[in-house]
């Protein structure tokens, strides 16, 4: 085999044997292919595509380039949920524990995010103490006791993920669907749950921006996890406005710990309810209805947030917040943004909220960036809201920031405000079963 006639039948259209893509994953891990050689072939894949089947084969030699996650000892079934990234979304720390106190375990192990208001690691470690990181056997034994875990990756999962991505962020060939399904494939496959839940996030402040996009991504994935053996669905989501009212790390575990206190209604609650029901009902808990009932108990009855409690004790954390937000300290500094003009608020660009709460400190610009926990916004009216000249729109929080006034202009650029009332819309757009 060789790289050049590898380059020159995906160049063509012409398919790949499970062998060659096997070779040329296993020479590119192992530093016999050079970058130059792998960059031209991520150039023909992102011009010419591949077939499913070239798409699975790829997704298994990425999985099985490194360790993976054993979860055998785990008593329950687990099941694992994937968001492609948005503004505000700090569903994962309300859906675990939803779906965990259903019976059913959801061991999570996350990266650190690089963006605008960081991962569900960088939301886990703003509780003072929390930490996410952890032995194996403590990860596995937390799942046991409480159901729910979410932990830092560790070991050497999926070694090509992280050689291919980099060299496709610096040969702009990331935006090829089957890479992307690959990538995000072979690290749910190596993770080990036994259901896959896949939230395709659309919109402004999404990975996919547009609904056909995501659409494809989406399908293309639930097939490569069931035809890998496991099952897996997928649920597009609307991400052109941010999920909820809180974005940035503290604020957002804040505002999960009031959906978990039964206190917050709105679309971040529908979409845990509706994310958490499907998790269920993968892991054989009834049909979609009653799934969607026993999310809604698991949040009344006061057992969702008990397990949330369970599980920050069991890293460490100090739990005293959930009853006390105070004890999280908060911003040192905060700043009001005011409606300049009357009327319904029709688009709230979620991009432009993210880039806001990066410029106040609650994201990264690099990986090796240092997030501000406090720092964030609290929008005070949302998307199909009616405001008046001088009404409050939003609150920006922050204790590293030395200026408000670019966070302010990317808020009154998210927002625009009409005489007619925007169509309502939906939280979920489409589901991929
Ligand atoms: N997220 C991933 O994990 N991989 C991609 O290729 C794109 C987004």
């Amino acid at each position: 085999m060789n790289m050049y006639e590898i380059i020159t039948k995906t160049k063509h259209g012409q398919k790949l044997t499970n062998e060659e893509i096997k070779w040329l994953v296993d020479g590119y891990v192992s530093g016999e292919i050079p970058d130059y050689q792998v960059s031209a072939w991520l150039m023909a894949v992102n011009l010419m595509s591949l077939s499913d089947e070239e798409t699975l084969c790829l997704t298994m030699a990425m999985k099985d380039s490194g360790e993976t996650v054993d979860l055998s000892t785990i008593k329950n079934v687990t099941v694992d949920k994937h968001s492609t990234g948005g503004v505000g979304d700090k569903t994962s720390v309300i859906i675990g524990p939803i779906v965990a106190s259903c019976g059913v375990s959801v061991p999570k192990m996350s990266g650190k995010g690089l963006g605008h208001t960081g991962g569900t690691i960088d939301k886990l470690e703003s509780i003072p103490g929390c930490s996410t990181r952890a032995e194996f056997s403590d990860f596995i034994r937390y799942v046991n006791d409480t159901g729910f875990s979410i932990v830092s990756q560790s070991g050497n999962l999926v070694p090509a993920d992280k050689k291919l991505y980099a060299l496709r962020d610096a040969t702009a060939t990331v935006d090829s669907i089957p890479l992307i399904a690959s990538s995000i494939m072979s690290k749910k496959l190596a993770m080990g749950a036994d259901c896959i839940l896949l939230d395709v996030k659309t919109g402004s402040g999404a990975f996919m921006k547009n609904e056909d996009d995501a659409e494809k991504l989406a399908s293309l994935m639930v097939r490569t996890g069931q035809n890998a053996g496991k099952k897996c669905m997928a649920v597009i989501t609307d991400m052109d406005i941010p999920l909820g009212r809180a974005i940035g790390n503290q604020l957002e575990i804040i505002e999960a710990v009031e959906v978990l206190k039964n206190n917050v209604r709105g679309n971040l609650y529908d979409i845990c309810i509706e994310l958490a029901a499907d998790m269920l009902m993968m892991a054989g808990k009834g049909a979609k209805d009653e799934c969607v009932k026993l999310s809604e108990e698991a949040i009344s009855s006061g057992k969702a947030l008990e397990v949330f409690r369970r599980s920050v004790s069991q890293q460490g954390g100090d739990t005293g917040f959930i009853d006390n937000y105070g004890v999280l300290g908060g911003a040192k500094k905060e700043y009001a943004v005011y409606s300049t003009s009357e009327g319904y608020i029709s688009k709230m660009n979620s991009e432009d909220i993210g880039l806001a709460s990066l410029e106040l400190g609650a994201g990264r610009r690099t990986k090796e960036s240092e997030i501000d926990y406090t720092a964030g916004i609290v929008l005070e009216k949302e998307y199909g809201d009616y405001v008046k000249k001088g009404d409050k729109l939003a609150v920006l929080y922050t204790s590293t920031a030395d200026s408000f006034v670019l966070a302010e202009k990317k808020v009154l650029d998210a927002v625009v405000i009409t005489e007619e009332k925007p169509p309502a819309r939906k939280c979920v757009i489409k589901v991929i079963e």
